[in-house]
């Protein structure tokens, strides 16, 4: 039986969930406890290289200066019963959108169509330095923002 009641639930999806997609669910978490709003958000990869590796460095460093702790968290793959137990799928960039697709995911949506008029939000993973990653943490910081008021409303 459905349970009307239950939490709204969102799942992020990336690549590696290793860099983007572990920002946007801590993001997602910080705000929405912060808001008192009864939604759920959990995040994983299309890929498998890194399950149960913790995010990379990088993320881990632009969400501590964020005041977010993404330590604990593990990465995972994402797996069809994803599609029953989540409300929403958002996709970090375009490929995630079309591996989802391919995957029978019918409730896929863009990040980037939250804030950056359907841009990706770019792959991190080959980015020399630490820069990137904070414009990266800005395009995710908005556009999740704004996914959760669009929820909201
Ligand atoms: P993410 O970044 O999708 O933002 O987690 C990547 C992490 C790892 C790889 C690619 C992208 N990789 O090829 O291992």
């Amino acid at each position: 039986m459905s349970d009307a009641r239950r939490d709204m639930r969102i799942l992020f999806v990336c690549l590696g969930n290793i860099c983007r997609s572990p920002l946007a669910e801590a993001i997602a978490r910080d705000y929405t406890e912060k808001k008192g709003l009864n939604i759920k958000v959990d995040s994983a990869g299309t890929g498998d290289w890194h399950i149960g590796e913790p995010p990379c460095g990088h993320s881990q460093a632009v969400a501590k200066l964020h005041g977010l702790d993404i330590s604990s968290y593990k990465g995972r793959q994402v797996c069809t019963s994803d599609f029953d137990e989540f409300d929403i799928v958002v996709g970090l960039d375009s490929k995630n959108i079309a591996n989802l697709k391919s995957m029978g995911c019918e409730k896929v949506q863009l990040l980037g169509d939250f804030g950056l008029s359907g841009e990706d939000v770019p792959d991190p993973y080959f980015f020399p330095g630490f820069e990137g990653f904070e414009k990266v943490f800005s395009m995710i910081e908005k556009c999740t923002i704004n996914l959760i008021e669009r929820i909201k409303a």
